[in-house]
């Protein structure tokens, strides 16, 4: 683990619905990709939604890129690019070529035909410039949310399951992409080949840690705990 960690959480917790759905979350984060694990409800998703404050803590401290998600939420947002598990959630232009210009927001509008030319070449997409999105395959969908994410050039990624509803080829192009970036990256992931790739993992067991590391330790520990 680097030096710096770019994010801490310590005693975290938070209950909804009078349940709790995380607690004693104690841990930094530091390296250049973590994989989190775990099963379905054991509180993946509510955990890295904290790290944008789309989720506050109910009790704890939270620090994140310097930040305090309750104080400075709307700078976090837009440092912290997240990559939802539906893509229709996120995209906001009718095709792709305007989802990704909108996310190029630095860039001269003389340059933007190329540029977004360049990004849709990177998913592949670049036959469907001008498809509408709500025709595009799911599949597509998710390479295009990724990729106006992406484009924006966030400090940190989030990604919750960025490669369930691709096929083999997607899913590596998407992995080596995310695995490849300058910025840190925390993907939520069912696929342990995937998580297995990351520099470090955390295994959720029942809204806590069970187990945090080498992702080759924390991978037999989560198929240790699923007889
Ligand atoms: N606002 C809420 N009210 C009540 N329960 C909630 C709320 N948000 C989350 N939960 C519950 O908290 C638990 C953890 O949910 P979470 O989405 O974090 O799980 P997950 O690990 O991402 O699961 P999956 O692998 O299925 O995506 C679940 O049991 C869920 O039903
Ligand atoms: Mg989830």
């Amino acid at each position: 683990m680097p030096a710096e960690p770019w994010a801490r959480f310590d005693g975290v917790g938070l209950e909804a619905d009078g349940r709790t759905i995380l607690s004693g979350i104690t841990l930094a984060l530091g390296a250049r990709s973590t994989a989190v694990i775990g099963a379905n409800g054991s509180g993946k998703s509510t955990f890295v939604r904290m790290l944008n404050a789309l989720r506050v803590a109910g009790e704890g401290s939270v620090r994140v890129l310097g930040l305090d998600p309750v104080r400075d939420a709307k700078e976090l947002r837009r440092r912290v690019g997240f990559v939802f598990t539906n893509p229709e959630a996120q995209i906001l232009m009718p095709t792709p070529a305007e989802d990704v210009a909108l996310s190029l927001r630095g860039v001269p509008r003389a340059d933007l035909p190329v540029k977004v030319a360049e990004v849709l070449a990177v998913y592949g997409l670049e036959g469907h410039r001008d498809t509408p999105a709500s025709a595009l395959s799911g599949g597509q969908r998710q390479l295009l949310a990724i990729a106006s994410v992406l484009a924006t050039e966030p400090e940190l990624v989030v990604a919750d399951e960025p490669t369930t509803l691709l096929d083999l080829r997607n899913s590596r192009r998407v992995g080596d992409l995310l695995l490849s970036l300058d910025a840190p990256v925390v993907l939520v992931t069912h696929d342990l080949e995937l998580a297995a790739r990351c520099e470090e993992a955390v295994l959720f067991e029942g809204g806590a840690v069970s187990a945090m590391g080498d992702p080759r330790d924390v991978i037999a520990a989560y198929r240790g705990a699923c007889p």
